[in-house]
């Protein structure tokens, strides 16, 4: 059986991007495998976050993701920082991780460049932690995006390099699960590129009913259709694209063939995507409200989710400080 692993740095909300490029991906597969899901908070560490922000940040991402489906029965979903496993796996890979390979990984020359005044060394051994997280459950398959393809070819080679060296095949060697290409993309609304964070352009999971509609409200869009069949421009088309994801089929085939006969409203489009969108985030809204607060509950999942978690990695451990020659007197 497959083990999958991912990681989600705890940073801000979740979009409706998110949710439907990613999110659903998660909930589906753990049924289908042996999943391991953890929220990556020493890694947010290189940035420097107040206490309240690393813990409120921790806390959001683990509610969204329940909201969104995420069942800790079902997989195993835990907080980095509660399976000390972790950090000295890291330490003992970090003397088989060189100095000029991880300065030469695209992401850590990027960081370095964003903020030149704290080039730490938390940051230029982040492959190595996250070699570190994939290694200690043994995981075999590891759904990454593009940015991240590097640092798991770096947790691949540390596994073979630690297997070459003692003479082991103790690492199992990841790959990578890439779903990015056949995935769905969320365009934003602002009429070019996609929903995201940075962006700007989000439609959170955490928006009422109301904000959902004030932004699908504000959607680009153009003068409208001036012949049968006019070619569709862009803003038009992630309109459709959305309500692809969202609405009934036959709802819109209709808005395309108003299109097409130059029929078309688009107020009438818009207010029919914000329902459709908002019938698509009103449960995880809903579930969002319900245990957000709920404090017992949460401590509950964050417990029975240490707990597997730290089953599994003090097994892969144990094996790691033997071979290396730790030996009790
Ligand atoms: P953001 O771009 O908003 O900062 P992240 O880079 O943190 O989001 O991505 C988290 C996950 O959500 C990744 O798996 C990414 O592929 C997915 N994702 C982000 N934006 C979109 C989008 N607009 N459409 C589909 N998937 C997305
Ligand atoms: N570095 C990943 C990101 O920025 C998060 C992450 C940390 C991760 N450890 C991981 C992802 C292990 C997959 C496997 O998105």
């Amino acid at each position: 059986m497959a083990r999958v692993l991912s990681g989600i740095r705890s940073t801000g909300k979740l979009h409706l991007g998110n949710y439907l490029g990613a999110v659903t991906n998660f909930v589906k597969m753990q049924h289908e495998h042996d999943c391991y899901f953890f929220i990556a908070d020493y890694h947010s560490l290189t940035t420097h976050p107040t206490p309240e922000n690393l813990h409120n940040n921790v806390r959001q991402v683990l509610v969204e993701y329940l909201a969104a489906g995420m069942d800790p029965e079902a997989a195993t979903i835990y907080v980095q920082s509660d399976v000390p496993e972790i950090p000295e796996l890291y330490l003992l890979l970090n003397m088989n991780a060189y100095l000029g390979e991880l300065e030469r990984t695209t992401s850590f020359k990027e960081k370095a460049r964003k903020q030149p005044e704290n080039v730490n060394s938390g940051l230029l051994t982040y492959p190595v932690l996250m070699a570190a997280d994939i290694l200690i459950h043994q995981a075999t398959h590891v759904p990454v995006g593009k940015d991240q393809e590097q640092n798991l070819e770096m947790a691949r080679k540390f596994a073979k390099r630690f297997n070459r060296m003692y003479k082991t095949d103790l690492f199992r060697i990841p790959k990578a699960f890439n779903f990015d290409n056949e995935l769905v993309k969320v365009p934003g609304l602002d009429g070019s590129g996609k929903m995201g964070k940075s962006e700007g352009n989000g439609l959170y999971l955490s928006d009422t009913e109301k904000q959902l509609r004030k932004k699908v409200m504000k959607a680009k869009t153009d003068a409208g259709p001036t012949e049968p069949n006019s070619p569709v421009s862009e803003p038009i088309q992630n309109l459709f694209t959305i309500m692809n994801l969202v609405s009934e089929p036959d709802v819109l085939q209709s808005f395309k063939d108003d299109y097409a006969n130059c029929n078309i409203r688009y107020g009438d489009l818009k207010k029919q995507l914000s329902e459709d969108i908002n019938k698509q985030v009103a449960p995880v809204r809903d579930r969002i409200e319900a245990i957000e607060n709920d404090d017992e509950y949460l401590r509950k999942v964050v417990k029975m989710g240490r707990e597997k978690a730290r089953e599994s990695a003090s097994k892969t451990l144990s094996e790691v400080r033997k071979i290396i020659g730790f030996r009790a007197f």
